[in-house]
């Protein structure tokens, strides 16, 4: 016989003077291959159309439908209900701007981070249109494509302690920025360059290294490995500045 699911919902709509907010108990009954995001749409179809909740692509990929699933950050088109407990609770991800119930706005975190972090190529060269590619070697223009799968859903950053106490941190997805740039050759910035990025509290000091990030990145980005390598060569850079006439 199939379950009967009970969700307990986060709601609250902060463009609404009178919400204030709430649990709501929503059931449904679940069906065969049921994920979160169809129990949600389910919900939303049949009982309550002013619940707030994001999907785009239903596969993974697009980062959208971030949440907190029985106090953990993961993806809910991931997420299948019979890996549930009958009764779930669904919060907003912290961090982020709440928009509404489970609805958060990532695309400005990720944006100030991206400035922050100075998320781009950093090169003196002229572009010439008319040169020959450069070549990569096979293993790092892998290691930089292992870098660059995040799909900024913000489950690690939700998942941070040092996140949720320090609004300025850079956070395990923004670290990662930097770790992406640093391994590119096209890059020409040294590490004195990243130190005066992430050689802070903001940045990659400010980590506690319990790994939480780690463990719930719904793409496997190698969080820990990442950060392990990032706090040696600004803790190398680090003992280069007390050092007179050394630079790194
Ligand atoms: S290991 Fe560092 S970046 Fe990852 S969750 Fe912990 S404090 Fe945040
Ligand atoms: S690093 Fe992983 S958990 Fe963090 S935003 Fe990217 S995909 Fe999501
Ligand atoms: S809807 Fe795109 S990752 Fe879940």
């Amino acid at each position: 016989m199939a379950r009967m699911l009970t969700f307990n919902i986060f709601r609250f709509n902060p463009q609404d003077e009178g919400s204030k907010p709430k649990m709501q108990t929503f059931k449904i009954e679940e069906t065969d291959s049921m994920t979160l995001f169809i129990a949600l749409n389910k919900i939303r179809e049949e009982q309550d159309p002013s619940l707030m909740f994001d999907f785009c692509c239903r596969a993974g990929i697009c980062g959208a439908c971030g949440m907190i699933i029985n106090g953990r950050p993961e993806l809910a088109c991931h997420t299948k209900t019979k890996d549930l407990p009958k009764e779930t609770t669904l919060m907003p991800l912290p961090v982020f701007k709440l928009v509404g119930d489970l609805s958060v706005d990532t695309g400005t975190w990720f944006r100030q981070m991206y400035q922050n972090s100075e998320s781009w190529i950093h090169t003196n060269k002229e572009f010439d249109p008319n040169a020959p590619e450069e070549r990569m070697s096979n293993e790092v223009a892998n290691q930089i494509y292992d870098l660059d799968r995040c799909i900024e859903c913000g489950c690690c950053v939700a998942s941070c302690g040092t996140a949720r106490m320090r609004p300025e941190f850079m956070a395990p997805a923004g670290l990662m920025r930097v770790a992406r740039f640093m391994v590119d050759p096209r890059d020409q910035r040294d590490s004195e360059d990243f130190y005066e990025i992430i050689g802070s509290d903001e940045g990659v000091f400010g980590c506690m290294g319990l790994l939480a990030c780690e463990d719930t990145c719904p793409k496997d980005l190698p969080l820990q490995d990442q950060l392990g390598y990032l706090r040696k060569k600004m803790g190398i850079t680090a003992i280069k500045h007390l050092i007179p006439g050394r630079k790194g």
